[in-house]
């Protein structure tokens, strides 16, 4: 069984794609809305919230887990890989590696924005890892700390959320108008794609288009790549598998399954787990 891990909503926009690519599988996916947002909480939190999260799916059965959460993935991710797994039990996989490798071939100016929580902007995480690959990108990074509450209250389809998408996009172009692609480097925003495209569509602050890029085909390209690769990992978090999806949320089962249904646009009948349990294991 394969987990999905992410702070709330933010994962199920990776969930999706991976689905469509890898449906043989069973999956598990854990939201933690109730202590959601990660992305202003310090690097021991969220790697406390993320260690007890890998170790709760590592419980239920997951042979291998995706931190679909860019900022535990640039907060916790290598702690975890280095110091708390036993890799011939489990494999970790963040988000943040298979964006960087995909990229860089999409720009022309070699000007990108990354658009992410507090978090992962004060990693530094994609500036580092996007320079390993080439020294030449010119990258700007722009926290966005209103989206994810508005995502995980349900407001990011209405007018009000319009303000905060504008106020963002408008600073990150200010600051760099050779901008050509915008990494969405946290995995709730294209929760907000249609409006950012939108907004993107009727600007006049750069003089050439600028292409928006969701990371949830990029992660499932790369996993389908990994599992080819690790054929005994394939096949231990395939065995016994229906293709089947379960939904665990440390938040309301009925709130989650709502808001999931829409996201994902089918039935979804989540179910609730206190975190003080998953804190325990
Ligand atoms: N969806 C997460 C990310 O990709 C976390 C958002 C949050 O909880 O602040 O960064």
């Amino acid at each position: 069984m394969i987990g999905i891990f992410d702070s709330g909503y933010g994962g199920l926009t990776i969930l999706n794609h991976i689905r469509q690519r890898l449906p043989e599988y069973d999956y598990l996916y854990l939201g933690d809305n109730a202590r959601a947002p990660y992305g202003t909480r310090s690097f021991d939190v969220i790697y406390e919230y993320t260690l007890e999260a890998v170790n709760y799916l590592q419980k239920r059965g997951c042979q291998l887990i995706i931190l679909a959460c860019n900022t535990a993935s640039a907060k916790a991710l290598r702690s975890i890989q280095q110091n708390d797994i036993n890799p011939d039990e489990i494999r970790v996989l963040g988000v943040i590696r298979p964006t960087v490798e995909v990229v860089p071939t999409r720009t022309r100016t070699k000007h990108i924005g990354i658009l992410a929580t507090q978090g992962t902007v004060a990693s530094e995480s994609y500036v580092i890892e996007l320079q390993k690959q080439d020294p030449e990108l010119v990258i700007t990074q722009q926290a966005c700390p209103m989206w994810v509450p508005l995502i995980e209250c349900g407001e990011h389809m209405h007018e009000g959320a319009d303000y905060f998408v504008e106020k963002y996009l408008t600073e990150l172009l200010a600051r760099d108008p050779l901008i050509d692609t915008i990494i969405l480097g946290c995995t709730h925003y294209p929760l907000l794609q249609e409006k950012i495209e939108a907004f993107l569509a009727n600007q006049s602050i750069s003089a050439q288009s600028v292409s928006v890029v969701a990371q949830g085909e990029i992660v499932a390209e790369s996993l389908a790549d990994y599992l080819e690769r690790h054929q005994d990992i394939a096949e231990r978090a395939m065995a016994g598998s229906r293709g089947s999806c379960t939904f665990l949320t440390t938040e309301s089962a009925n709130k989650f399954s709502d808001s999931a249904s829409i996201f994902l646009d089918e039935e979804i009948l989540a179910k609730h787990i206190e975190y003080s349990v998953i804190s325990q294991t």
